[in-house]
C-alpha cells in the first residue's frame, strides 16, 4: 500500500473529519454485505490499516482485495477440507449432515459482534512536534515478542517526550543469542513512513551526538505519562539523548489518554511489520499449510529452556528432570530455584506435553488428519515425546516439515526470524492453541482479536489437568464424557470479544500492574470499537484469579527477562 500525501497534523485534521465518518459508514456497509468471514479473509494482516489509510487519503469506497489476490486459498467462511481431512467413515455415515455441521463449527470464530479496529488518532491530534527536544536510544530486550511490544511502548514514549526516536537496537544476548538487527526483522522504511505522522524516527544517532553525554536510564515499569512528563523530561535540561536500558513493560496498560493508546495499535498492528524477507517466506509456509484445508497453529511451548525454568517436569524421565533442574540451577537470572513440580502442574502453570495437547484437540472433536502446524522451537525429548500427538494427529507440521531446509537456510541460525515466522503462520491460521500463556501466545491472541476475532481456543489447564489425572488413574477414558467435559470448559473460550482484564482484585501497588491483563494481549476496548454491540463497561477489577506465581508472573518482573524468545 501507498501513502503519497504527508501527513501533516493540519492536514490530518481537515481530512479527518469528514473521511472519518464516510470511513465509519464504509465500515459498517462491508460488514453487513460482505460478511465477516470474508472481510477478514483479506489474507495479510497488516493490510487492514493499510487499506483503510489509503481509502482515507483517496476517498474511493471500500473495496475489498480479491480473493486469491495474494494466490492463497481462502481462510474461512466455507470448508476447504481435501478428502483425508473427513475420515472415509464419516462420509458413509447417515448423519453426514450433522457430522460436516459439527465440524463446520470447529473452525467457525467466535461471534465478532461488529467489533473492528478503531484506531484513528482524535481530531485534536498533532503531527510530531516542529522541534524535537533530543533523541531516545532505545537498547530493546528479551526475544521476538517481548520486544515488539516494547518497541511499540517506546514509540509512545518518544511522542510524549517529544523526542526523536532511533530505530531501536535488539538484544542480541538473550537466551535466544540471535545476532539479527532492527533491519534483518522488521521492515525499517514502512516503520519510519508509517510514523510520520506520529514521531521523529531516525535510523541511527546523528554523528554529532555519538559522543554527547547520554543520560543512562531505566525507565520504571508500568510508568503512566505524568511519570514521563515529570520525571523524565526535566533530563532534557541537561542531556540531548536518553539511553534507554530495557523496552519491556515500560508503560502502563491502562489509562493511559486514548491517543497514545491507539497509536500503540496503530505501531502495533501496522508500523511494525517483518522485513519484506520474512514476510514473503511466512505467506508462503501459510499458503503450503492452506491447501490442506483449514489448519491449527499450535504454540507448543514445549522447549527445554521454558520446562527448565518453569521446574515443569510431568511425564519425563528422572533423567532429563536432572537435567533441567541443573540448567535452572546454573542461570544466575532465574530466581527460583526449588521448585515443586507436581504442585506447579496441579494449578495449571504448567505448559500442557504434546501427549496432553493431543487428548485435549481429539477431545474438542477435532478429526485425525486436521492439518496442525507446530510454531516453536525444538521440542523438548524430541519425536519420541511427540509420539501421544502425532499418534492422534499424524498431520502434525512444522517450518522444517513446511519447507526445505535450502529454503530455510538464511533464517536458522536466526531464533527471532524463525520465531517470526511461526508468529505470521500463527496469526494466519484458521484456529490458533497455545498450550502456555507467554509473550508470543499473548501477542498472537491480541492480533488475532484486533483483526476480527479469529479463534484462538485458550486451555484452561488447571481444569486440564485435573481432568487428564483421572484418565491417568483409570478413573475415566478418552471418549464422549471426556470430549464433552472438555468442550463445556471451552466453550467460552474462543476468544470472543471481551474487555481487556484489570489487576486482580486484592492486589496492592504495583502487583496490581502485575495482575493486569497486557495491553497487546486485547486492545479491546481502546482500539476496537462497535456501534452495532458495544461491550458495556463492566466491573473494573476482576476475580479471577491468573497466573501471579507462574513463569509469566516472574518473567514480568523484568529480572527474568532474558530467557525468553516469545
Ligand atoms: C511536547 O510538546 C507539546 C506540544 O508542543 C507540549 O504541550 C508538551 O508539554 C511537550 N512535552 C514535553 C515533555 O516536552
Ligand atoms: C544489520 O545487519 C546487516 C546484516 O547483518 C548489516 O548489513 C547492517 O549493516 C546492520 N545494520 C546495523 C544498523 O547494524
Ligand atoms: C508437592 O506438591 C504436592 C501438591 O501440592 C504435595 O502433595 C507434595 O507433598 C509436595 N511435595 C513436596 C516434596 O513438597
Ligand atoms: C548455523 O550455525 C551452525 C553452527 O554455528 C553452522 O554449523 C551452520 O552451518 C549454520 N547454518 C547456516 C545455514 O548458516
Amino acid at each position: 500500500m501507498h501513502r503519497q500525501a504527508a501527513t501533516s497534523g493540519q492536514g490530518r485534521r481537515l481530512r479527518g473529519r469528514s473521511v472519518a465518518n464516510i470511513v465509519r459508514f464504509l465500515w459498517i456497509l462491508g460488514y453487513l454485505s460482505v460478511g465477516l468471514g470474508a472481510l477478514f479473509s483479506t489474507f495479510f494482516y497488516p493490510d487492514l490499516l493499510s487499506i483503510w489509510r489509503s481509502q482515507r487519503e483517496t476517498i474511493q469506497p471500500y473495496v475489498l482485495p480479491q480473493r486469491g489476490e495474494y494466490g492463497v486459498q481462502p481462510r474461512t467462511g466455507e470448508l476447504r477440507l481435501k478428502q483425508e481431512v473427513v475420515p472415509p467413515q464419516l462420509t458413509q455415515s447417515p448423519s453426514k449432515d450433522v457430522e460436516s455441521l459439527e465440524l463446520k463449527k470447529l473452525w467457525k470464530p467466535p461471534p465478532n459482534r461488529g467489533y473492528h479496529p478503531c484506531v484513528e488518532p482524535s481530531q485534536s491530534y498533532s503531527g510530531p512536534p516542529a522541534k524535537s527536544r533530543g533523541f531516545l536510544v532505545v537498547q530493546s530486550n528479551g526475544g521476538l515478542n517481548q520486544m515488539r511490544a516494547g518497541i511499540c511502548d517506546m514509540v509512545a514514549v518518544a511522542r510524549i517526550l517529544n523526542a526523536t526516536l532511533v530505530v531501536p537496537e535488539l538484544d542480541k544476548r538473550s537466551f535466544w543469542q540471535d545476532s539479527s538487527n532492527f533491519s534483518d526483522i522488521f521492515d525499517v522504511d514502512h516503520f519510519m513512513e508509517a510514523l510520520k505522522g506520529d514521531v521523529h524516527v531516525v535510523k541511527s544517532l546523528p554523528q554529532e551526538y555519538l559522543l554527547a553525554p547520554k543520560a543512562g536510564k531505566q525507565f520504571q515499569s508500568w510508568s503512566n505519562v505524568k511519570y514521563y512528563e515529570d520525571i523524565i523530561a526535566p533530563v532534557w535540561r541537561d542531556y540531548k539523548v536518553i539511553r534507554a536500558a530495557k523496552s519491556d513493560s515500560r508503560l502502563a496498560n491502562n489509562d493511559l489518554p486514548a491517543d497514545i493508546q491507539k497509536l500503540r495499535c496503530r505501531v502495533h498492528y501496522d508500523a511494525l511489520r517483518f522485513s519484506p524477507a520474512i514476510d514473503e517466506f511466512g505467506k508462503m509456509l501459510v499458503e503450503r499449510m492452506r491447501k490442506n484445508g483449514p489448519y491449527i497453529a499450535l504454540h507448543l511451548r514445549y522447549e527445554k529452556d521454558m520446562l527448565a525454568f518453569s521446574g515443569c517436569t510431568y511425564g519425563l524421565t528422572e533423567k532429563e528432570a536432572d537435567e533441567l533442574t541443573k540448567i535452572r540451577k546454573l542461570t544466575s537470572h532465574w530466581k527460583v530455584k526449588d521448585i515443586n513440580s507436581t504442585d506447579q502442574r496441579v494449578r495449571g502453570f504448567c505448559p500442557l506435553t504434546p501427549t496432553e495437547v493431543g487428548i485435549f484437540l481429539k477431545a474438542l472433536g477435532y478429526p485425525r488428519y486436521t492439518p496442525i502446524y507446530i510454531a516453536a522451537g525444538e521440542i523438548y525429548g524430541g519425536d519420541e515425546r511427540m509420539a501421544g500427538l502425532l499418534s492422534r494427529f499424524p498431520n502434525v507440521m512444522r517450518k522444517e516439515t513446511v519447507a526445505t531446509s535450502e529454503e530455510l537456510a538464511s533464517f536458522v541460525n536466526h531464533s527471532s526470524q524463525l520465531a517470526a515466522l511461526d508468529y505470521i503462520v500463527s496469526v494466519e491460521s484458521d484456529v490458533f492453541v497455545p498450550s502456555y500463556s507467554g509473550n508470543m501466545a499473548r501477542a498472537v491472541e491480541g492480533h488475532r482479536r484486533y483483526l476480527g476475532h479469529r479463534k484462538t481456543i485458550t486451555p484452561d489447564r488447571k481444569e486440564l489437568v485435573a481432568l487428564f489425572d483421572k484418565l491417568d488413574a483409570g478413573d475415566l477414558t478418552e471418549g464422549p464424557e471426556l470430549a464433552e467435559l472438555i468442550t463445556d470448559i471451552h466453550r467460552r473460550r474462543q476468544g470472543a470479544p471481551r474487555k481487556r482484564k484489570g489487576p486482580i482484585s486484592g492486589t496492592k501497588g504495583r502487583d496490581r500492574f502485575r495482575t493486569e491483563e497486557a495491553f497487546y494481549t486485547n486492545p479491546l476496548p481502546d482500539c476496537l470499537c462497535s456501534e452495532t454491540d458495544p461491550i458495556k463497561p463492566g466491573p473494573k477489577k476482576s476475580h479471577i484469579a491468573r497466573q501471579l506465581l507462574s513463569c509469566d508472573g516472574l518473567q514480568s518482573r523484568g529480572s527474568l527477562s532474558i530467557w525468553q524468545r516469545h
